[in-house]
Order: structure tokens, then C-alpha cells, then sequence
């Protein structure tokens, strides 16, 4: 398999400016890396890296697009200090994004900022909900009907801890591989889904597909182990960018993440033949949403 990252040299999240190589190999489902891109922390700042920050029984905590933080435990203090440097971390990557994809600009939907205390290695999941396997990003009760998952991710560990994490093949080679074992769409099914608020709207042929190739990728043992992919180690003061929905992707190791998500209409990328929705409409030979 060819390199599915893509490094680049930025040092300012304001300097970027597009560039049709790494528009195009971001649009291809490869991983952008930024090695020289640090988030800087504040000085008041290091005490926010702690798990101890977390509410009870939570794993991430979020900054919604209406600026309501949630999952942090302590006073309106910590709650400030943790707002402004989620908030702080969210201008800075539609910064980076605004100048690497301008023509993205108008239409991107800002999603929740996260920030990710705990460490990778002790959360165990059930295999369904387990980063630590390869898989495209589909989630199944809220149907996207082929809108794009394009995340921000800078690692912040204090202690040099790296990210750990494996990166596989083109997502054209997962659906061929994948698709045939798919379960036929069924529409009645998914208005049942529907019905029961199992979905938020109803699942479409597209978003069900997508649905099956993740769980097909994160339940087979073999291409876990012996698929296509590579490891990646993302170090602390690095940042790195990709389409979540169409980058194989697993998580080994780490700890102290930020991560931004920004969602985009397929139709409005650069290419939009190279979007997830138009690879499984050809290979399919359907309209899926
Ligand atoms: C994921 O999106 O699968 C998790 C990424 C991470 O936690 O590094
Ligand atoms: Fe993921």
C-alpha cells in the first residue's frame, strides 16, 4: 500500500493557504500531517490535563457549536479555563481549514470541539464501539445521508506521549471488498428504526452501507490484523487532518487530544466524485439518498 500520509510543513495555523496536491490527496481519503503545527497551551492551562477534569462516567468533553460545554467536573472556574482552551483550539482549526480549503468556507457546519483526557490503552468497548479497530466513521443513530466528517486532531500530551495510530487502504478498496457482504437496504426496516428513535431521521440506503462497512471492517479479525495499513505515531505539538468517513483509521495509544469536527455537503468539495457518496453510488449503480 502507497503512504496514505501526506506531510506538511505548516508552522502557523493562519499561514495556510490551498494548494491543489494536498486538496486532492485529502480529498482521496489520505490522513494530512502537520508535524510543525503545535496547539500552544497556556500556562494555566497544564492543570487542565488530567482525567480529573472529566465529569462522572464520561469519556470526552464537548464545546457545541453553541458554545455549551459539557462532561467537566469542577467550578465555574476550571469550567472557564477548559471553555477557552476548547474554544481557542476550535478558532484555530477553522483557521487552518479556511486557508488550506477556502472553498469550503461557506458551506462547512461547525460540529461539538472535543477534548479527549483519557488514555487510549484502558478503555475497554464492546467491538462495535472499539477505536482500536479499523473503520470508517458512520454512526448509527444520526443518518448524514453522504454529508462528509472532515476532523481536526492536535495531540497535547505533556509528557511526549505520541498518538498512536493505524491508517488503512483507500476507501474505494474497502467498499469493494466490503460491499459484498453487505445486507440488502430495507426500507421498512429503517422507518422502524425510525419509529423507534433508534435514528434521529431515517437511515438511508447510503448511510446503511455505511453502517456495514464499518461493522464489517471492525468484526473481522483477519483485516484487523493483516489488512492494508500503516502505523503512524502523531507526537504532541503535531496536527493532523482527514475525512473520517472515508479514512480507515484505529487509535492504539495516547492521551490528551483535541479534536475538531466540521461537516461538509459532498457537493460542495473540490471533487465530488471522490466522496464516499459517489464511490458506493457507482459501485452500487443506485441513488442512495
Ligand atoms: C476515532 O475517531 O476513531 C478515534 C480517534 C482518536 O481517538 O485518536
Ligand atoms: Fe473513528
Amino acid at each position: 500500500m502507497d503512504s496514505q500520509i501526506v506531510e506538511l510543513a505548516l508552522s502557523d495555523w493562519h499561514g495556510a493557504t490551498p494548494n491543489q496536491d494536498w486538496i486532492a490527496a485529502l480529498e482521496a481519503g489520505k490522513v494530512l500531517y502537520f508535524p510543525k503545527l503545535a496547539f500552544a497551551l497556556q500556562p494555566q492551562e497544564k492543570r487542565l490535563l488530567t482525567p480529573a477534569v472529566l465529569a462522572p462516567d464520561v469519556r470526552n468533553i464537548s464545546l457545541d457549536a453553541e458554545g455549551r460545554l459539557k462532561g467537566v467536573a469542577g467550578d465555574a472556574g476550571l469550567q472557564r479555563d477548559v471553555a477557552a482552551m476548547v474554544g481557542r483550539f476550535r478558532a484555530q482549526a477553522q483557521a487552518l481549514i479556511g486557508g488550506l480549503l477556502p472553498h469550503y468556507t461557506p458551506a462547512l457546519r461547525l460540529a461539538p470541539t472535543s477534548y479527549r483526557p483519557v488514555q487510549v490503552e484502558t478503555r475497554t468497548q464492546s467491538w462495535r464501539a472499539d477505536d482500536k479497530r479499523m473503520h470508517i466513521d458512520s454512526f448509527p443513530s444520526r443518518p448524514n445521508y453522504g454529508e462528509r466528517i472532515l476532523r481536526v486532531f492536535t495531540n497535547v500530551n505533556p509528557e511526549g506521549v505520541a498518538r498512536a495510530w493505524r491508517v488503512g487502504e483507500p476507501f474505494e478498496s474497502v467498499a469493494a471488498r466490503f460491499l459484498p457482504r453487505a445486507k440488502p437496504y430495507v426500507r421498512w426496516q429503517a422507518r422502524v428504526l425510525r419509529a423507534l428513535r433508534v435514528t434521529k431521521s431515517l437511515r438511508s440506503e447510503y448511510d446503511h452501507l455505511m453502517l456495514q462497512l464499518h461493522d464489517a471492517m471492525k468484526s473481522d479479525a483477519d483485516y484487523q490484523k493483516n489488512g492494508p495499513q500503516q502505523a503512524v505515531q502523531f507526537p504532541p505539538g503535531s496536527v493532523w487532518i482527514c475525512f473520517s468517513d472515508q479514512t480507515p483509521h484505529a487509535v492504539m495509544s495516547g492521551q490528551y487530544m483535541l479534536e475538531q469536527t466540521l461537516h461538509l455537503p459532498a457537493a460542495r468539495q473540490y471533487n465530488p466524485d471522490s466522496s464516499p457518496l459517489a464511490i458506493l453510488s457507482r459501485l452500487t449503480g443506485r441513488t442512495l439518498v
